[in-house]
């Protein structure tokens, strides 16, 4: 299937599948309980895209078969007629975002033809990201946190002290924080959802110039997804804590563990990307019920098109 046929029979099935799992979580919303808000993020989710014409395989999902019972790695989804594709998804990112009812959690997955995308293994990935219009290699994994944001506002044309950089509030990132704010960089501290965190570095209106910390490996694929479609540059390295990690890694066919992976390798094909909001963020607003309405707020995106389609839908409860 190439990529074109991807995209005119997929998009608004894409973003249909994100706002079942955004309403969904959007229900649990601040009650304090992120298994339940995930569960029904993964419910949703899960119901939406057996309804599609798509033989499709999850290749990021909850987990591996024997700690997930839906949407695990390897699952197939779909009526299994039609395109054959990879999905990436996380059904809710942002599990404490939502339960605390926090800005910025968000339903998101994306598709690409069948074995194009890297099937990470559910373990940390050393990230960095920036946003379009810069030189192939500006940003590089093996730099010092402010070698890469010194060379950014180089190419910027701007002091190191009009950089932001996006960066999880973790006790891990101390170093890179004391890095950067040595530099002089403004930080833009998250404390979860860095999908996002790396798509704020294409939008202009968030400020955020570059993304650098340790998050989650099939967040770094979801968000090589957006960046795919909206440009920019990515690497990331997979962490391992353990055996038992690395393990996991080597039977998704991973034979070299300390490779740096460029955004192209991530995401080897064209591919669709859909978000959509749970709770109101720099990206999306979140769903609201009003007047016996239920309104999201989406985003879908399409590589091999370079379309951003910002959907609103409106539906009576
Ligand atoms: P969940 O929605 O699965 O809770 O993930 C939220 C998140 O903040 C991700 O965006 C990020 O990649 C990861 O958790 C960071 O992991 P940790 O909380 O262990 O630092």
């Amino acid at each position: 299937m190439s990529s074109a046929e991807l995209d005119r029979n997929l998009v608004l099935d894409a973003v249909r599948v994100t706002e079942a799992a955004a309403i969904a979580a959007w229900g649990l919303a601040g009650r304090g309980d992120e298994k339940a808000a995930d569960q029904a993020a993964v419910d949703a989710m899960r119901t939406a895209l057996n309804t599609l014409d798509i033989d499709g395989e999850i290749v990021i999902g909850e987990g591996e078969r024997d700690e997930a019972p839906m949407l695990y790695i390897g699952e197939k989804v779909g009526r299994g007629k039609g395109p054959a594709i990879d999905i990436a998804l996380d059904p809710l990112e942002g599990t404490t975002l939502t339960a605390k009812a926090m800005a910025n959690a968000l339903a998101v997955m994306a598709w690409a033809p069948k074995g194009t995308l890297l099937n990470a293994p559910d373990t940390y990935m050393d990230k960095i990201a920036c946003g379009p219009g810069f030189k192939d290699g500006i940003i590089d994994l093996d730099a010092t946190p402010a070698e890469n944001a010194a060379a950014l506002a180089k190419a910027k044309g701007v002091k190191p002290s009009e950089i932001t950089v996006c960066v999880l509030d973790r006790p891990r990132h101390a170093e890179i924080i004391a890095s950067l704010r040595g530099l002089g960089a403004r930080i833009y501290l998250i404390t979860d959802g860095d999908v996002a965190g790396v798509m704020n570095t294409a939008e202009p209106e968030t400020g955020v110039d570059l993304y650098i910390g340790q998050g989650g490996a099939p967040e770094g694929v979801l968000a090589c997804a957006a960046l795919k479609c909206v440009g920019g540059q990515f690497q990331g390295r997979l962490v391992f804590r353990n055996n038992d990690e690395r393990a996991r890694a080597e039977r998704l066919g991973i034979t070299d563990l300390g490779k740096k992976y460029s955004l192209h390798e991530i995401v080897r094909a064209d591919a669709i990307f859909a978000a959509t909001g749970v709770t109101s963020g720099a990206l999306l607003d979140g769903v609201r019920f009003k007047d016996g309405f239920v309104h999201t707020h989406s985003l879908v995106l399409n590589s091999s098109s370079g379309t951003v389609r910002e959907v609103r839908m409106k539906r009576a409860l």
